[in-house]
């Protein structure tokens, strides 16, 4: 499924800034709780979009959940493209931002060279992997993680977890074993025209 058309509204639409919003609260609960933290680290947002999760973590106020440098990737230029132009709003208001933007393959290789990240942040992407290229795509995630670093994949579900169940699956599959997945009460439903 390409985003290229969803672009341009995207990180208006008030679902996406509904689940920009739980990515922020949840963000600052974890990290009260001790169990992981954004604040200070080297994140990557795989399947960025217009960047709107990051750009929140980056104009927090509070150092627990600031990190100090985002690496955002995204397969579509239009959201990139998205992407540059809030930025540059953003930052003629608060001055620059310590994000690094990038246009990346489907199956990632590009990644292995940006790494390590202490955080990866996958936000509503990793359903939309096709099994073609998701045991590269996974490898690549997991090799781009820092020794203790923590994969948090925003995404969808249904009661019994039948989504996130199979991605942390694949990911433990992968050796990761400090994972959080955000789900919205929501369904994708609200996004997508299915
Ligand atoms: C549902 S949108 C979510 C955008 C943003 N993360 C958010 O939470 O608002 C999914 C994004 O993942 C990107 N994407 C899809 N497949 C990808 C891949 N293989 N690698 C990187 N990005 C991908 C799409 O282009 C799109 O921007």
């Amino acid at each position: 499924m390409s985003f290229d058309g969803e672009a341009a509204g995207w990180a208006d639409d008030p679902a996406v800034k509904a689940m920009d919003d739980l990515f922020l609260s949840t963000m600052r609960e974890l990290a009260a709780a001790g169990k992981l933290t954004t604040g200070g680290v080297r994140m990557l947002d795989y399947g960025c979009g217009p960047g709107s999760k990051s750009f929140a973590l980056l104009l927090a106020d509070d150092d627990a959940i600031r990190p100090r440098e985002v690496v955002a990737v995204d397969i579509s230029e239009p959201m990139l493209a998205a992407l540059a132009d809030l930025k540059a709003k953003i930052e003629a208001d608060h001055g620059p931002l310590p994000l690094e933007a990038l246009h990346v393959d489907p199956a990632p290789r590009q990644i292995a060279a940006l790494a390590s990240f202490d955080v990866i942040a996958p936000g509503y992407v990793l359903h939309h992997i096709g099994p073609d290229i998701e045991d590269e795509v996974y490898a690549t995630l997991a090799g781009a993680l820092a020794e203790d670093g923590w994969l948090v994949a925003s995404e969808f579900d249904d009661d019994a977890h039948a989504n996130s169940g199979a991605i942390v699956g694949k990911l433990a599959a992968q050796g990761l074993d400090q994972i959080e997945i955000i789900r919205p009460e929501f369904d994708m439903e609200i996004l997508y025209d299915f």
